[in-house]
């Protein structure tokens, strides 16, 4: 599948077979990711592979905990639900549309490794051209994992449960993860979003101007 395509054709995938994902394919969407372009050509990150199927069972479990506590803050209770039972919800919820986690054999975690190369001025515009630049990185490996038939999700549930990924993960301090995904064997490639989603977006001229702010791109 040729980089049009498997642009076109990426969809996050949440849900995944227990299938193996080949080294070589694994290596060579790592290497992809990693020729994305870099702030100050720093190479301000690293990626975490975790394959081991304990580790990345209790990788599933952070994750979907994370989207429990996610779900539970993002959605409106039910009506007349007390606390406790919206807090359920969510994580009855994250456990039936992430379930197949646990399951999944590869996970990416997208780190970034602060090089601190700005004056301490500047250090929080150095930030944002770090984490730019893991998600080009993992764009890149979105891409071409789709290209192999491989499924990914950018990720960040785990922020819900910081201190049990960070103690999993073995994290130093001054190190962070924006983004992780898992990388898999999908039950099924989503062709399209789904209606709820889809609905809600928006025509794509209107999220491009012509010259300046407020002209959306005119046809033709
Ligand atoms: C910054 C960012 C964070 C995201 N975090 C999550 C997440 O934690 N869990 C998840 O299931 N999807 C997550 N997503 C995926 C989006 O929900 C998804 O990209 C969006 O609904 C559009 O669907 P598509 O990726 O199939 O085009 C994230 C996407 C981005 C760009």
């Amino acid at each position: 599948m040729d980089a049009l395509k498997a642009i076109r054709h990426r969809r996050s995938v949440r849900s995944y077979t227990a299938a193996p994902v080949d080294e070589e394919d694994l290596d060579q969407i790592l290497r992809l990711a990693l020729l994305a372009p870099t702030g100050s050509n720093a190479q301000a990150w690293s990626l975490v592979v975790v394959r081991d199927a304990e580790r990345r069972r209790a990788l599933a479990d952070i994750v979907i905990r994370g989207g429990g506590g996610y779900f539970a803050q993002v959605r409106p209770p039910a009506e007349g639900a007390t606390p406790e039972e919206h807090a359920k919800w969510g994580a009855d919820y994250a456990e039936e549309v992430l379930g197949s986690y646990r399951d999944v054999p590869v996970w990416v975690v997208g780190l970034v490794v602060p090089r601190n190369l700005f004056p301490e001025s500047a250090r929080e515009m150095e930030r944002l051209s770090d984490v730019q630049s893991l998600a080009f990185a993992m764009e890149n490996l979105f891409v071409a994992a789709r290209a192999k038939g491989l499924g990914t999700v950018p990720t960040v549930f785990h922020w819900f449960e910081d201190a049990a990924f960070r103690a999993l993960m073995g994290i130093p301090d001054d190190v962070y993860s924006p983004v992780i995904t898992p990388v898999g064997h999908p039950t099924a490639f989503p062709e399209g979003l789904p209606p709820r989603l889809a609905a809600t977006r928006r025509p794509w001229r209107t999220l491009v101007h012509d010259e300046a702010w407020g002209n959306p791109r005119q046809e033709g």
